[in-house]
């Protein structure tokens, strides 16, 4: 049932290439240059009114939202705000009819996600679901939904997941995109295209793995880890550290890179290692620039750019090439190795990998 693999975990991130693949399967027809989702097509007109999209969730999916929030932004132009399921049901937020809710849970049985979205019905709010579980309950309370075709995802730390999520929160900022006029065909085709490619890329990206492998073990005995990106590889990071924290049992933190300067440089020295994703588009001389920074505090550098990097391999002490691509759907590469480092600690320090200590694969209670 692990296909070979030794564990779920490390199947599923290898099963990525092929679950993005039927996510967007059928959705995605690059060369008719649309994209096909029943849930949006359905309810097109309560997108393009909203005074903003609210985006809830818990975890991973959370990561999956805040990548969705610099997409829907930057190529939609809606505004939107991401809040921790938990937080936003308990504090009273301002709900109106005129504002869509997009809740994301693998399971579709989060609790606190689940009590976000009935509060959100009750004040009137379209509410969206992205959810992997078919039927579930959180598939059936929504209003309208898209789901991930993930397949089923047994690992506890999730992988795939994540990257599906991206992958319809994509599709769906483009199909707003292209519907407000923000986007003319040319541009929109290019992303078509490019979406097209991403499995081969994520499959690339996989081949990262006896690299990453050595690295893990340099870092296996940390106790602590930093991990820092920016803009669209800011949430990655995030994601980056909570793998890391969950299973293998390291602390870890992800920050975006700017905010070092506030705080945890303070952290730094030479038993620091520092996970920084830096790729070439985007913030790519700022990056350099927070490297540079820990670099001469002694902090260990293991960066993850693209494939060609140049600046950045000369100050690193490890360097992870990923595939290019556009700046907005970097952050479905650039997740793999990190993926995979946390997976590679985690086994090397003899944690239970698929079933980390004092957690569930969906927390059904609050
Ligand atoms: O099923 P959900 O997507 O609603 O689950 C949300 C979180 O519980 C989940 O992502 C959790 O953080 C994972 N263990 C992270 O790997």
């Amino acid at each position: 049932e692990k296909g070979g693999f030794e564990h779920f975990m490390l199947k599923e991130i290898y099963e990525q290439p092929r679950a993005i693949l039927d996510t967007y399967r059928g959705r995605l027809l690059a060369k008719e240059g649309i994209i096909k989702m029943a849930g949006i097509d359905e309810n097109l007109e309560k997108f393009l009114n909203a005074n903003r999209i609210i985006i809830v969730a818990c975890g991973t999916s959370w990561h999956a939202g805040l990548v969705a929030e610099y997409i829907f932004e930057d190529l939609a132009r809606i505004p939107v705000e991401v809040e921790y399921a938990s937080e936003f049901r308990y504090r009273n937020p301002v709900v109106t009819e005129n504002d869509v809710l997009i809740a994301i849970s693998q399971s579709g049985e989060t609790a606190d996600t689940l009590a976000a979205i009935k509060l959100a019905k009750e004040k009137g709010a379209f509410v969206f679901g992205v959810c992997n579980v078919v039927g579930s309950s959180i598939a059936r309370e929504t209003d309208a939904g898209a789901y991930t075709h993930a397949g089923p995802e047994i690992g506890v730390a999730s992988t795939k997941a994540f990257t599906t999520q991206i992958t319809v929160l994509t599709l769906l900022a483009l199909k707003l995109a292209k519907a407000k006029g923000v986007f003319n065909s040319t541009r929109f085709h290019e992303y078509l295209t490019e979406l097209e490619q991403i499995p081969a890329k994520v499959e690339e990206a996989l081949l990262t793995n006896p690299l990453v492998e050595i690295i893990a073990n340099v870092y296996k005995d940390s106790p602590n880890c930093l991990y820092l990106g920016r803009g669209y590889n800011f949430p990655v990071a995030l994601e980056g550290a909570l793998k890391l924290k969950e299973i293998s049992y390291i602390h870890a933190e992800g920050y975006p890179a700017a905010e070092m300067k506030h705080g945890p440089i303070a952290l730094i020295d030479e038993h620091m290692p520092v996970v920084i994703i830096a790729t070439s588009k985007g913030h790519y001389e700022k990056i350099v620039s927070n490297i540079q920074e820990i670099k001469s505090r002694k902090g260990k550098i293991i960066a993850v750019v693209t494939q060609g990097d140049v600046q950045v391999r000369e100050l690193a002490d490890h360097v992870i090439e990923v595939p290019e691509t556009l700046e907005n759907l970097t952050p479905l590469l650039t997740t793999i190795p990190l993926q995979l480092l946390s997976y590679h600690i985690a086994v090397m320090r003899g944690c239970n990998v698929d079933q980390p200590r004092n957690l569930a694969k969906s927390v059904t209670v609050e």
